[in-house]
């Protein structure tokens, strides 16, 4: 049986806290660049790599609840990954829990269980 899960990671980075609404902040975890954005009061984490020509998102801005790439102005939406006008590929997004102790990423991945015994 294949099993998705996610592991969850712990960020602790002052900048997250005080990150305001509609601004993005570039943040390494996990080896992988993350764009942050605050958007109607909720922290969202997408891959911090535009999937048009890879450049990174967290330069950019937002406009009408997309991110939107500085380079060629494409949007996308932070909760989904989907591109607004369907043109290139959707950005890898990741969910975001903001607690007491800080704020933590999840990040999926699969499992493979055999009559219980989780084989990894
Ligand atoms: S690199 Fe982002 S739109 Fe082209």
């Amino acid at each position: 049986m294949i099993i998705e899960r996610t592991r969850w990671v712990t960020v602790q980075d002052t900048r997250l806290t005080r990150l305001t609404e509609g601004k993005l902040v570039r943040i390494i975890v996990r080896k992988q660049p993350l764009a942050f954005v605050r958007m109607q009061g909720a922290l969202r984490a997408m891959l911090d790599q535009c999937p048009h020509q890879g450049n990174p998102l967290s330069g950019g801005w937002v406009e009408d609840c997309h991110v939107v790439c500085p380079f060629h102005r494409f949007h996308y939406d932070p909760i989904t990954g989907k591109s607004k006008h369907g043109s290139t590929a959707n950005v890898p997004v990741y969910a975001v829990e903001e607690t007491a102790d800080g704020v933590r990423v999840g990040f999926p991945y699969t499992s493979i269980s055999v009559f219980g015994y989780k084989l990894w």
